[in-house]
C-alpha cells in the first residue's frame, strides 16, 4: 500500500510503498478515506509529545475510514507502526465508531476539534447570554469555538488573534469583539479590561503562554469589590506550553482554571458529539478544510498558510 512514512523525529513524512498491515486475532483493516492533520500529529512526529514513538512509522493517531463490510468509521487507538496516513490501517475490533449519516468522511475527520469547544458547557457550565472569550480564535478550534459559542446562544463573544485581516474573518463568524495580542503587554492588559464587559464569564483557552498570563494579571481587581467569577477552560497551548499565575489573580478575582476534560463522561461526551453532528447535519456550522491526496503529503506536511483552514489528507 501507500502511505506516509516518517523515518526520525522533526522530519517530514515520504510519500511511499509500505507493507500491507496483517490483522492479528482481534483486529480488523481499516480502509482510510480522510485524516485530519493536527497540531498533536505534527508534536508526536517531531518528538515532542508525552507520547513516545519508534521509527520508521506512520504518523497520525485517529482518522476516518470503512470497516471491511463498507460501514464508515471514525477509528484510533491504531497498532504502530501503523498510523492512520495511509491507504490501509489496523486497530483492535471495537475501536471504532460509526459515522453518522449526512456527514462527509472529511468533515467527520475534523469533528473533534469542534466538541473541544462544547467544554464551555460540559467543563465551564456555561449557560445562554454569557460573555465568552475565545483565547486564539483565528485557529481551527477557534474559529469553531466561536460559531459554537454562537450557536449556544453566547450573549457576548470575544475574539482574540494576532492578524487583523483574519480578526476581520473572525468578526463576520460571530464575535461582538476582537483583540489583536501582537501588541505590547500593557496594551494587551487594557484591550482584555476594555472589551470585557460586564466580565468574561467563560474562557475558551487555546492558547495560554503570554497572552493567558496577560489576561490572568489583568482581571485581578484592583479593589476589595467582589469580582466577577470567571470560568478559565484550557485547551490548547498554541502560545506556549506553561506560565505564571500570581497567587493574588487567583485569591481575588474569582478565577477558576480547570481543563477541558472536566465534567466528561460517556453520557456527556455523547450530548456533546451529537449536538456538534445536528447542527452540521442542518448546515449551521461549517468546517473550512483544505482537501489534499496523500501523494501530496510532503508538501501538505510543510503548509503554514492554513489560516484556520483544517488540512485533511484524503488516500
Ligand atoms: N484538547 C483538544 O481536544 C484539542 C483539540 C483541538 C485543538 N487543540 C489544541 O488547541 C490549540 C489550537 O489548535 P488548532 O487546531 O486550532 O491550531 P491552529 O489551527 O494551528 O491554530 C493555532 C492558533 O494559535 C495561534 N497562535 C499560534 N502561535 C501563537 C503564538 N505564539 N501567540 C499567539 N497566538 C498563536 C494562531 O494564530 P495565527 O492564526 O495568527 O497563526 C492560531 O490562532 C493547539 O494547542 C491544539 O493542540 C486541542
Amino acid at each position: 500500500m501507500k502511505a506516509a512514512v516518517l523515518y526520525e523525529p522533526g522530519g517530514v513524512p515520504r510519500y511511499e510503498d509500505f507493507p500491507d498491515p496483517v490483522p492479528a486475532d482481534g483486529e480488523v483493516v481499516i480502509d482510510v478515506k480522510a485524516v485530519a492533520v493536527e497540531n498533536v500529529d505534527k508534536a508526536i512526529a517531531a518528538g515532542t509529545h508525552y507520547v513516545s514513538a519508534e521509527y520508521p512509522l506512520i504518523p497520525a493517531f485517529d482518522g476516518i475510514g470503512a470497516l471491511p463490510d463498507g460501514t464508515l468509521v471514525g477509528f484510533g487507538n491504531i497498532r504502530p507502526p501503523y498510523g492512520a496516513l495511509a491507504e490501509k490501517s489496523v486497530v483492535p475490533l471495537g475501536s471504532y465508531v460509526p459515522i453518522p449519516d449526512g456527514v462527509e468522511p472529511a468533515v467527520a475527520a475534523v469533528l473533534a476539534s469542534a466538541i473541544t469547544a462544547m467544554s464551555m458547557k460540559t467543563a465551564a457550565g456555561f449557560t445562554p447570554g454569557e460573555t465568552v472569550l475565545v483565547q486564539g480564535a483565528t485557529g481551527v478550534a477557534g474559529r469553531l469555538a466561536v460559531k459554537v459559542a454562537r450557536l449556544l446562544g453566547a450573549g457576548r463573544i470575544v475574539a482574540t488573534g494576532r492578524d487583523d485581516v483574519q480578526l476581520r474573518e473572525i468578526r463576520a463568524l460571530g464575535a461582538d469583539e476582537v483583540i489583536n495580542t501582537a501588541v505590547s503587554d500593557d496594551d494587551l492588559a487594557r484591550a482584555y479590561l476594555d472589551a470585557k464587559g460586564d466580565g468574561y464569564d467563560v474562557v475558551l483557552d487555546y492558547l495560554w503562554g503570554r497572552p493567558s498570563e496577560i489576561l490572568l494579571r489583568a482581571l485581578t481587581p484592583t479593589s476589595f469589590a467582589f469580582g466577577t467569577p470567571t470560568r478559565v477552560v484550557q485547551i490548547g497551548e498554541s502560545a506556549g506550553p506553561a506560565l505564571t499565575v500570581a497567587a493574588s489573580s487567583l485569591r481575588t478575582s474569582g478565577v477558576e482554571i480547570c481543563g477541558a476534560a472536566k465534567g466528561l463522561d460517556p453520557r456527556t461526551m455523547d450530548e456533546a458529539y451529537r449536538q456538534i453532528v445536528t447542527w452540521t447535519r442542518s448546515g449551521e456550522l461549517t468546517f473550512d478544510v483544505e482537501r489534499v491526496p496523500l501523494s501530496d503529503i510532503e508538501s501538505a506536511w510543510r503548509r503554514t498558510d492554513l489560516k484556520g483552514r483544517r488540512l485533511v489528507v484524503t488516500p
